[in-house]
């Protein structure tokens, strides 16, 4: 199910899509995701601040994510990352495929492999360390989603292009990331579909388009029960 792009970065046969960009992977997540969503701001002055992502692939989002955290929180902060997802990567091809951003990330790719779970369905709760937890959910979102009890600070959507995989941008989902949402709740996303920007408008988030990455020329941000975006 998995290949190469031709520059070398993971590809799914199954969805025909990339993991990440093949120009810089971890550019790409910075900008559309951590950038999207106001991060650092966004968990300055939080005890605890809780992303939620919707396919975690190789975990190059969440190590990201982990990273800027260690970065730029102070000491007493909690991050919390859940991740959903359905066709597991198994823990020695996530090291492979991250293994360009291993110094980078310093230790925390190899501790993040060293606690990878089996792939077995069903929620994996990983404690990185005493600030930062992950929660892997190896299921369809569709049907995990719905059973999760979260407050969620922000969202990393991230499911392949929805022209091949629509299941990822369903309106269950739009649904139940209303329901985990609460004002201020922000939302950042590859895509500017208009089915997939209609939807969340549809459950309660402000959207806007903005310049993507690289050769994308747009990207999709949102927020929660607000008016706009500012
Ligand atoms: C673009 S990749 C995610 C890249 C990832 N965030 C990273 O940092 O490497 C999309 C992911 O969504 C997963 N996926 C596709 N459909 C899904 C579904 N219905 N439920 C959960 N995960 C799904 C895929 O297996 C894939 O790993």
């Amino acid at each position: 199910m998995f290949g190469a792009s031709p520059k070398g970065a993971p590809k799914s046969k199954e969805f025909d899509d990339v993991y990440f960009s093949a120009d810089d992977g971890l550019a790409e997540t910075e900008h559309v995701f951590l950038d999207g969503n106001r991060l650092p701001r966004g968990w300055q002055g939080r005890d605890r601040y809780v992303i939620c992502e919707t396919g975690f692939g190789t975990g190059l989002n969440f190590l990201a994510a982990w990273k800027r955290f260690e970065d730029t929180a102070q000491s007493h902060q909690r991050l919390d990352f859940i991740s959903f997802e359905k066709y597991p990567l198994d823990a020695e091809e996530i090291r492979l495929h991250l293994h360009p951003w291993a110094e980078f990330f310093e230790g925390h790719l190899s501790r993040m492999v060293q606690l990878y779970p089996a792939l077995m369905p069903g929620f994996h709760r990983l404690a990185l360390n005493e600030r930062v937890s992950l929660t892997l959910v190896f299921d369809d979102v569709n049907i995990a989603l719905p059973r999760l009890e979260a407050r969620v600070d922000a969202w990393f959507l991230d499911g392949f292009k929805p022209s091949s995989n629509p299941d990822m941008w369903s309106e269950n989902v739009f649904t139940h990331m209303a329901r985990l949402s609460k004002p201020g709740t922000r939302l950042a996303t590859f895509t500017a579909a208009g089915k997939v920007r209609r939807g969340l408008a549809e459950v309660g988030f402000a959207v806007e388009k903005v310049p993507g990455f690289g050769r994308k020329r747009d990207m999709t941000i949102g927020c929660f029960n607000q008016e706009s975006l500012s």
